[in-house]
């Protein structure tokens, strides 16, 4: 598959089968993660995969909020819809603000590792980073900036170009559209 095409197939997932993604699948999207590039090569990041503890999913999964724009139509329940990994993105403390794009382009890399296996994944940004960072059990000189939701997908979301709405929203076969800026919009050629 070429880049544009995986990229362009990439939509955020929020209703998830109730089936584990192999180890060896999220295995691939830590290998995506590791090879993203970083400020300076600084490399603080770290993940921990919340997969093989339910418990520890589940307290994950109750820290998120879900598709804002669609509330609560896009809220997926736990044993229902919910997803079955969560991969979380920590930092030291009070990084610079470099580190904080250090992990968009993990989380960015992950989702289109996964999404070319056919792995649905959202990010979570709207979560208690305080709770999930007890939950995890991290260091108090590091803190969680986002999490990776992970699970195979039980919607279809589809793309669609905009020349200025960006509000994403259902249709009546309760299908998910995401305006995306056309070319025009988002860039000037000089
Ligand atoms: C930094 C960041 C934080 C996000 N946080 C959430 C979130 O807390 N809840 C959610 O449902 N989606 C979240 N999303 C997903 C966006 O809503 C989604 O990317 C956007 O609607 C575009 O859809 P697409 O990913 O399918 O292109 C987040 C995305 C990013 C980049």
């Amino acid at each position: 598959m070429e880049a544009l095409e995986a990229i362009a197939s990439r939509r955020s997932i929020r209703r998830y089968a109730q089936k584990p993604v192999p180890e060896s699948d999220i295995a691939t999207l830590i290998e995506a993660a590791r090879l993203a590039p970083s400020a300076r090569n600084g490399q603080t990041l770290r993940l921990v995969v919340a997969r093989r503890d339910k418990g520890l999913v589940r307290s994950l999964f109750e820290l998120t909020s879900w598709g804002g724009a669609v509330k609560p139509r896009r809220s997926p329940s736990w044993g229902v819809d919910a997803p079955t990994a969560f991969i979380a993105v920590s930092a030291p403390r009070d990084s610079s603000t470099h580190v904080r794009t250090d992990a968009g382009a993990a989380l960015e890399n992950m989702s289109i590792a996964a999404g070319v296996r056919g792995v649905g994944s959202c990010w979570r940004g709207a979560f208690d980073d305080n709770e999930a960072a007890r939950i995890l059990g991290l260091a108090s000189d590091r803190e969680v900036l986002y999490l990776l939701a992970v699970g195979y997908p039980a919607e279809n979301p589809v793309a669609e170009p905009s020349n200025g709405k960006t509000t994403y929203y259902l249709d009546a076969d309760d299908r998910l559209h995401v305006p995306k800026l056309t070319a025009a919009v988002a860039a000037e050629w000089r």
